[in-house]
């Protein structure tokens, strides 16, 4: 078949993955309630069966991600006070100043050699008790972390951090969006990284494969408070089995197969670090960012003439590239791409 003929390998995001026959027909043979009124039976097996992998009293079903952060930092965080993030984190970069917004938290940026808060760099952030400067009330953790192309944040240093917030009296949130990518790259379980932090989040609608939803886990009392945020965020579902039958499929059957994804990604990235002018780092996960050394490897025109190859990947900065493997791209699909960016290196360096 031609490059017109194949579907595009659609390396956007991880989040472009389409529910499998398998987990359509979970889908379609889900047993469904009133979630809002709690008798939606496969909505509370879905948050038990989450609670325990997450190693926390209690977990609630979300329709995003974004949602389910900024409820954890709604609860969490107190207005007027800042929250400690990397300052490439998705909390401070990719949710609309969320927590400014609805939270009326402010931000606390801090640079970091590669996405990953230490507990030295915290603790500098954390401003002193005192009555006149700004107080701190949350630090925000992020594992794997996305801007940094899927680093996992190792549990010891999550601790190192946790420790020096909850000293503090602050509390600590975890984004999880990829913990499963971080639990299979490390071979930590999702409790081990996520005991550190007293929320944190986890992404079914990514790696895992489910078209919507995310966990946020944490105390009873924590998720009772966070319970009714997300009601008044408006994020109350009722059949809401429909969509928790995809996330307890991908939990069960897909979570292994992130493996598959991290040795795609490291692949890809081994084949695309060989050409001339761009430089790559081998991704730890999913996640591989390309830098464009060459300043005739354009990336406008470069992802163009990817997608005429029928490959598809997103800018991630001024001149760098990103592309992030998931279920729907096996190892011809990767095979296609590292061919594609072959030939159009070949063609601007001409
Ligand atoms: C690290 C991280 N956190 C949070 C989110 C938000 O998830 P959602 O798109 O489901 O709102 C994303 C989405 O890409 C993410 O990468």
């Amino acid at each position: 078949m031609s490059h017109d003929t194949l579907p595009a390998v659609d390396l956007r995001s991880d989040t472009v993955t389409r529910p499998s026959p398998e987990m359509r027909r979970a889908i379609a043979e889900a047993e469904v309630g009133d979630a809002v009124l709690g008798d939606d039976p496969t909505a509370r097996e879905l948050e038990e069966h989450a609670a325990a992998l997450l190693g926390k009293e209690r977990a609630l079903f979300f329709p995003s991600g974004i949602m389910a952060n900024q409820t954890a930092l709604l609860v969490q965080g107190q207005p007027g006070t800042e929250a400690v993030i990397d300052a490439g984190g998705h909390i401070l970069n990719w949710e609309e100043a969320a927590a400014a917004a609805w939270g009326g938290l402010l931000l606390r940026a801090v640079t970091t050699p590669d996405g990953l808060l230490t507990p030295e760099l915290t603790a500098a952030a954390i401003r002193p008790r005192s009555p006149y400067l700004t107080q701190t009330s949350l630090v925000c953790l992020e594992n794997t972390h996305n801007g940094a192309g899927g680093r996992v944040l190792p549990p010891e240093q999550a601790r190192a951090v946790a420790d020096v917030a909850h000293e503090r009296g602050l509390a600590v949130h975890l984004d999880g969006a990829r913990l499963a990518n971080a639990s299979v790259a490390s071979g930590h379980t999702l409790a081990e990284l996520a005991a550190p932090a007293d929320t944190v989040m986890l992404a079914l609608s990514k790696g895992l494969g489910a078209p919507v939803g995310s966990m946020l886990a944490g105390t009873a009392e924590t998720m009772e408070r966070a319970w009714r945020v997300r009601r008044r965020l408006g994020g109350g579902m009722r059949q809401a089995g429909i969509l928790a039958a995809a996330g307890l499929y991908g939990l069960r059957h897909n979570l292994p197969k992130l493996a598959d994804d991290h040795r795609r990604a490291k692949v890809l990235a081994a084949r695309i670090g060989a050409l001339p002018g761009v430089s790559v780092a081998i991704p730890e996960t999913n996640i591989v960012m390309v830098d464009l050394e060459d300043a005739r490897l354009e990336p406008a025109a470069l992802l163009a003439a990817l997608e005429r190859r029928g490959t598809r990947m997103t800018q991630f900065g001024p001149r760098r590239l990103r592309a992030v493997t998931h279920l729907d791209v096996d190892d011809a699909g990767i095979e296609r791409a590292a061919a594609a960016w072959d030939e159009v290196v070949a063609e601007a360096l001409r």
